[in-house]
């Protein structure tokens, strides 16, 4: 959560600056602010988003040699311009941008007052500018490595200093931050996309680092200020798949890429013969064979994944899984051993409870794997072992192709097992690569309800209250439908597991509260049918994801949102389609802003 970036180079540094932190601001767009050093220091921030900013800047711009600029998620302190980062010292020798949270800021900032410093704003961050500034006299690596010491929390800062103007001084700490190189210019941010056309190569700063960026050279040390060498890698990520082409939501974009994410994924591990996963997958045999039970721990729409995978590894592998929510089993009892593999997904790799769970995890000597779509990020370099989603850049803050890339993955991972574990006979995965091959096109042909998903919409962009029902495989499926609906189109909405509808949810229905069904014909069909008849003896009016040419489903509901009959293991890739449309149409019917929904941010990097 929070955005940061810091550059000194050749360019424009304000707009530099001004181009990473749009290209953040899916990590937080409630507050945003800008500081260049050219001659002293200057700053310019605001509540609200960047246009606010573009506009403060267009009446009193800014330049200079270096500079840093903040897309905030507010944690301490309400939204206000005084809480909006950067910070300067009371001298204003030196400012500061933050990304995480200083547990101890109460009691350093009481100190700081005694000794004289005085504080503008309710934030956490602000102890740090000052807690710098106590320390610094001639050498501000010092300084900064001073105050590191006595932080206690999660921060990455980029700091820039009046008595420096070519420098940007980047501090890592549990929040990520990556450093960009590029022809006689650095760049430092929260993530890659902000270096895009910048940056050609690339550095992910380590915890308890410290990098000087200079125009022509990046010096790292660790806290202890010893120099620490590591090289450069080659920035993979393309213009193009960070921007919006000509789709008006980067959400939108991303529903429509999930053929495409699909089909590559289908490359990567079908091979001929059998199954393959990525090379930083570095489970021996015999360790898989040993798992005799499995962990699965996610945070939001990557937790209803893993729901879905409970059901891969079961089925295909026959071990026992559990699937939990990374905050809750983080603080849990913990009672797992050795004997369990815990498997950690995120999309972002960043997400600090996720986090958190897997480092309990290796304190256990737990072996773990992380299904992820980011290379390098925090849950990748703490988990034992890593498989990737290759879904490229997710940026809309609700996930969509990242769901369907990790169920797909999550498939793979359950066949490697199956198949190292011998219960998968050849005959069996050739014919489930056979179904995967036509996913594709099968996710194209329902992308095509697009339209008739857009006049359901307004036909219930009416309601305040949907219940998701689903069972089986696809109870995952209503869950995501419904977390979908109340991220982006703020509307409240419940998914159940469709046998739990009569203790309890079934009082809630009425004719002003749709019903989504998630019904494809499979081994739980017959009860859900018998479920939504139920509701709809209620006056509940019901709405249906149904297989293709079900004449009983098309009775029963006032729509079905055909999806192409699959085996009951691909049906959560299809199912859950209509359900992204859905909530994207009505959110765009209330007027709502979908990339960037209220108060929700992509990467929660805190806890
Ligand atoms: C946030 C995002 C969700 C995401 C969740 C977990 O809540 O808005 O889209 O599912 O975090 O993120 P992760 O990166 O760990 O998958």
């Amino acid at each position: 959560m929070c955005g940061i970036v810091g550059y000194t180079g050749k360019r424009n540094v304000t707009n530099v600056v001004m181009v990473g932190l749009e290209r953040l601001e899916y990590r937080g767009y409630d507050s945003c602010g800008i500081a260049t050093v050219n001659g002293g220091l200057k700053t310019r921030k605001t509540a609200g988003r960047l246009q606010q900013l573009k506009d403060i800047l267009a009446r009193d711009p800014l330049d200079g040699t270096a500079g840093i600029g903040h897309t905030r998620w507010a944690t301490h302190g309400t939204v206000t311009d005084e809480n909006a980062h950067p910070f300067t010292d009371s001298a204003r020798r030196i400012a500061l941008v933050h990304n995480g949270i200083i547990e101890n800021y109460r009691e350093l900032r009481a100190r700081l007052k005694k000794s004289g410093h005085r504080f503008l704003s309710d934030t956490d961050t602000e102890v740090i500018v000052h807690l710098v500034a106590s320390f610094y006299r001639q050498d501000l690596a010092a300084a900064i490595r001073r105050a590191a010491a006595l932080l206690k929390g999660s921060f990455s800062l980029a700091i820039i200093a009046e008595r420096e103007p070519g420098r940007v001084y980047a501090v890592k700490l549990g929040s990520p931050l990556v450093i960009g190189r590029g022809r006689d210019e650095h760049i430092v941010a929260s993530d890659a996309p902000a270096l895009v056309g910048i940056a050609r190569r690339m550095l992910p700063l380590q915890d308890g680092e410290l990098a000087i960026l200079e125009r022509d050279r990046v010096t790292i040390q660790d806290f202890k200020g010893r120099k620490v060498e590591r090289p450069f890698v080659k920035l993979e990520l393309k213009q193009k798949a960070i921007s919006r082409g000509r789709y008006p939501h980067f959400m939108r974009k991303e529903i429509f890429e999930q053929p495409a994410v699909i089909r590559e994924n289908i490359a990567r591990r079908f091979t001929r013969p059998g199954i393959s996963l990525d090379p930083e997958f570095l489970f021996y045999p015999d360790e898989i064979e040993k798992v005799e039970r499995i962990v699965i721990q996610a945070c939001g729409t990557s937790w209803h994944a893993g729901l879905v995978g409970r059901y891969f590894f079961e089925k295909l592998c026959r071990i026992p899984v559990s699937v939990e929510v990374s905050s809750e089993l983080r603080t849990s009892e913990f009672v797992y051993d050795g004997r369990t593999m815990m498997l950690a997904i995120s999309q972002s790799g960043e997400t600090a409870d996720t986090l958190a769970a897997l480092r309990e995890a290796s304190l256990r000597e737990i072996r773990s794997l992380a299904v992820l779509n980011t290379r390098r990020s925090s849950i990748d370099r703490e988990a034992d072992s890593s498989v990737y989603i290759h879904a490229g850049p997710e940026i809309g803050v609700a996930s969509t192709k990242a769901y369907t890339a990790q169920l797909f993955t999550l498939l793979g991972l359950a066949l490697y097992f199956a198949r190292v574990r011998g219960t998968l006979p050849d005959s069996e995965l050739r014919a489930i690569a056979g179904h995967c091959r036509k996913l594709p096109a099968q996710l194209a042909k329902v992308l095509r309800l697009d339209r008739r998903i857009k006049d359901v919409a307004a036909r219930l962009s009416f309601a305040h209250d949907f219940i998701f029902l689903g069972r089986g495989i696809n109870y995952p499926t209503a869950l995501e439908g419904a977390l979908k609906l109340k991220e982006i189109a703020y509307v409240h909405a419940t998914g159940h597991p469709a046998g739990e509808m009569k203790h309890g949810p079934i009082s809630l229905i009425t004719d002003n509260v749709p019903v989504i069904g998630i019904a494809p014909r499979d081994r739980v069909y017959d009860r859900m049918v018998a479920n939504l008849a139920e509701a709809k003896a209620r006056n509940g009016r019901i709405i249906c994801v149904g297989t293709e040419g079900d004449r009983d489903l098309a009775e029963l509901a006032e729509t079905v949102l055909p999806i192409p009959a699959v085996p009951e293991y691909l049906s959560p890739l299809l199912a859950v389609i209509p359900l992204q449309l859905l909530a994207y149409h009505v959110a765009v019917l209330r007027g709502c802003d979908v990339d960037k929904p209220r108060n929700l941010a992509k990467s929660v990097t805190v806890e």
